[in-house]
């Protein structure tokens, strides 16, 4: 485990000695890996890194909003891009899990470049990535499993030198290092968010209405389990989420028969995410959780599900 106050002053030093007069840009998704990195390289050259964030319409409720406040609360020039037109426009009628991960890391590296033409003159790219990230992506130690499209990609067609100060770091190290910076504890402890977002947390199409859907159960489950953890009725798992299967199966709604999709819910154990055990919840609580669910979402929703499998076999996502 690195220290943290000595990675980040040699951090500072070596990015301050890479850059030195010149002029860098980022894509901060709002997650702790780019939002470390974008934090730790403003100290280094301050105004002349420009942090991107482009909103893809595929992030969790209220997520882009949330972390451009938090960037431009440290001080650093942040541009927010809406592009989730476009992103739902290039997924219509796409339902293969790795043909989405393609269209949005392709799309999402497209408009980045269009932003990045518009910083004129910026010499250096800085990227959150870690060491997970390159060894799951076919790094030399495994095989890939899913194309990460955070990883690779944006130097090769950019005229851009790459600095990642986080790519020896875990995610435990990455969460100490934000801990000494002062990134606040709803970053510092973010759960991981995939690249391509709830994109692959919506079998099948991925529609603007049921992004909305997923939203909201989404928050449901975190609140809950949340709250839960907070009266020590649980532990706070790993990672949670909910995923969107937008299969139907009949429900009852009053006197009416009902249509519905299903809502999966996702909580796992995890040291690194190579391997996970899902979580054991107390039935009463995942009641009450359901229920909170249906009754919120009654016209779209009819059945909750709990995932009960291990990594292996399952992954950890669902896509
Ligand atoms: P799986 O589903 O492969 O996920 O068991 C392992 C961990 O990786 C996250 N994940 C991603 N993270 N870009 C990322 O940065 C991606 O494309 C991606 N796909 C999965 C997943 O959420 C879990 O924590």
């Amino acid at each position: 485990m690195v220290e943290a106050r000595e990675f980040v002053a040699k951090a500072i030093s070596e990015i301050k000695s890479k850059v030195k007069s010149g002029s860098a840009i980022i894509a901060a998704s709002g997650g702790v890996d780019s939002t470390v990195a974008a934090v730790l390289c403003h100290r280094a050259i301050g105004k002349n890194l420009t942090a991107i964030h482009v909103d893809t319409g595929l992030m969790r409720k209220n997520e882009s909003a949330q972390a451009v406040e938090i960037l431009k609360g440290f001080g650093l020039n942040v541009k927010l891009v809406n592009a989730s037109k476009r992103f739902f426009e290039s997924l219509k009628n796409i339902t293969n899990p790795e043909e989405k991960r393609k269209i949005i890391g392709g799309l999402f590296i497209k408009i980045f470049e269009e932003e990045a033409k518009k910083i004129t003159g910026a010499d250096f790219l800085v990227q959150g990535t870690i060491a997970p990230d390159w060894i799951e992506s076919g790094g030399g130690l495994r095989d890939t499993i899913k194309t990460h499209h955070n990883v690779g990609g944006l130097p090769k067609q950019m005229n851009l030198k790459l600095i990642e100060p986080l790519r020896d770091l875990y995610k435990d190290e990455v969460r100490e290092v934000a801990k000494h910076l002062e990134i606040p504890a709803a970053i510092a402890n973010k759960q991981p968010f995939p690249g391509p977002g709830l994109a692959v947390r919506i079998l099948g199409e991925v529609t603007e209405e049921r992004v909305k859907i997923l939203q909201e159960a989404d928050l449901i489950w975190r609140e809950e389990l949340e709250k839960a953890a907070t009266e020590e009725k649980i532990k706070l798992p790993w990672q949670y989420f909910a995923v969107l299967l937008p299969i139907r199966t009949v429900g009852v709604l009053g006197d009416a028969r009902a249509y519905g999709y299903t809502i999966g819910l996702r909580a796992v154990e995890s040291f690194d995410g190579m391997t996970a055990n899902f979580l054991k919840i107390p039935p009463e609580l995942l009641e009450k959780i359901a229920i909170r669910i249906n009754n919120t979402l009654k016209k779209d929703i009819n059945r909750v599900v709990y995932d009960i499998t291990n990594k292996p076999p399952s992954t950890i996502e669902w896509e």
